[in-house]
């Protein structure tokens, strides 16, 4: 029994050795040998997660290097057409040059910012929220850019939701990213519809849908990886969506999405209910 319970747990990625007994027959050099198995296959799967762990930092890194380095290029080449022609420059085209100059350092300085959210800056701060108050004040940000762009929301939350364990700040980051990108795939003239329900196994699920153009299946796979744009150079930073999960993830739930190609692109963001049985609860709800 010991053995099949060991060879389960090895299967499931845990290993613990088997006893083993004193008589010195075929089975306890079998069971010596499968411990020796479990050892050698413990150290590779080590060796594997911390590699796989070193591949990710390192195409974090090579990326972020990357994504300063652009814009850092293009600010220097401006500011040195600046220094050798500024002379028989006229004033609209010194303009110009300082107009990309600035638009190129918000970009670098965008990034920052958002790798700053993506390392957790700020310690995250729970407390018992109502997702409709996460909601309602998320929508009234954006709200008046929506109508500027003749994108239609429309919200549907379920009535007596109950409350969820979470940083309101860094929840209203979730869904403002969400909506933003979905409105930026839609563009002009289109509807972003909300909807927030518990579903059976004690989970608030937020579907946020757009009838934006979809995302192609071959994305779909890449789009909440760090750095993954289809924006052109200077729009997206492509760290949106890995914010998004993280902090997602950070409050014990997950994000799956759904897309169509030319119908639009639902996002669902699943929060396990809280029942309050932490230690330190806070009054205010
Ligand atoms: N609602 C959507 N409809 C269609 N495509 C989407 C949608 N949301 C995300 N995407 C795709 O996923 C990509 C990654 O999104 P993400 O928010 O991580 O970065 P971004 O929006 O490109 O840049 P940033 O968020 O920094 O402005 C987008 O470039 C886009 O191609
Ligand atoms: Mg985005």
């Amino acid at each position: 029994a010991s053995i099949r319970k060991a060879t389960r747990d090895m299967a499931a990625g845990k290993f613990t050795p088997i006893h083993v007994p004193r008589a010195h027959d075929e089975i306890t050099n079998l069971i010596v040998s499968f411990n020796h198995m479990g050892e050698a296959l413990k150290q590779k799967q080590d060796e594997l997660l911390q590699s796989k762990k070193m591949a990710s930092i390192g195409t974090f890194s090579s990326g972020i290097a990357h994504e300063i380095n652009n814009p850092l290029n293009n600010i220097s080449l401006s500011a040195d057409t600046l220094l050798e022609e500024f002379d028989s420059m006229d004033e609209e085209e010194i303009k110009e040059i300082l107009g990309d100059i600035m638009t190129q350092t918000e970009r670098a300085s965008k990034i920052v910012r958002n790798l700053l959210d993506f390392s957790r800056a700020r310690a995250t701060e729970m407390e018992p929220l109502h997702i409709d108050e996460v909601l309602q004040k998320t929508t009234k940000l954006i709200a008046n850019e929506l109508r500027i762009h003749k994108v239609a929301l429309e919200t549907k939350i379920a009535d007596g939701l109950p409350v969820v364990h979470g940083d309101f700040q860094k929840l209203q980051q979730v869904f403002l990213n969400l909506i933003i990108n979905a409105k930026q795939a839609i563009g002009e003239y289109g509807r972003i519809f909300i909807e927030a329900r518990l579903t059976d196994n004690d989970t608030i699920r937020v579907d946020l849908s757009d009838t934006g153009p979809g995302i192609d299946q071959e994305h779909l796979e890449q789009i909440f990886d760090p750095f993954f744009t289809t924006k052109e150079a200077g729009k997206g930073t492509g760290l949106g969506l890995s914010i998004v999960y993280g902090i997602v993830k950070k409050h014990g739930g997950y994000i799956e999405v759904a897309s169509k190609v030319g119908e639009g692109t639902t996002f669902s963001v699943y929060l396990p209910v809280y029942h309050g049985n932490e230690s330190k609860e806070q009054t205010e709800a």
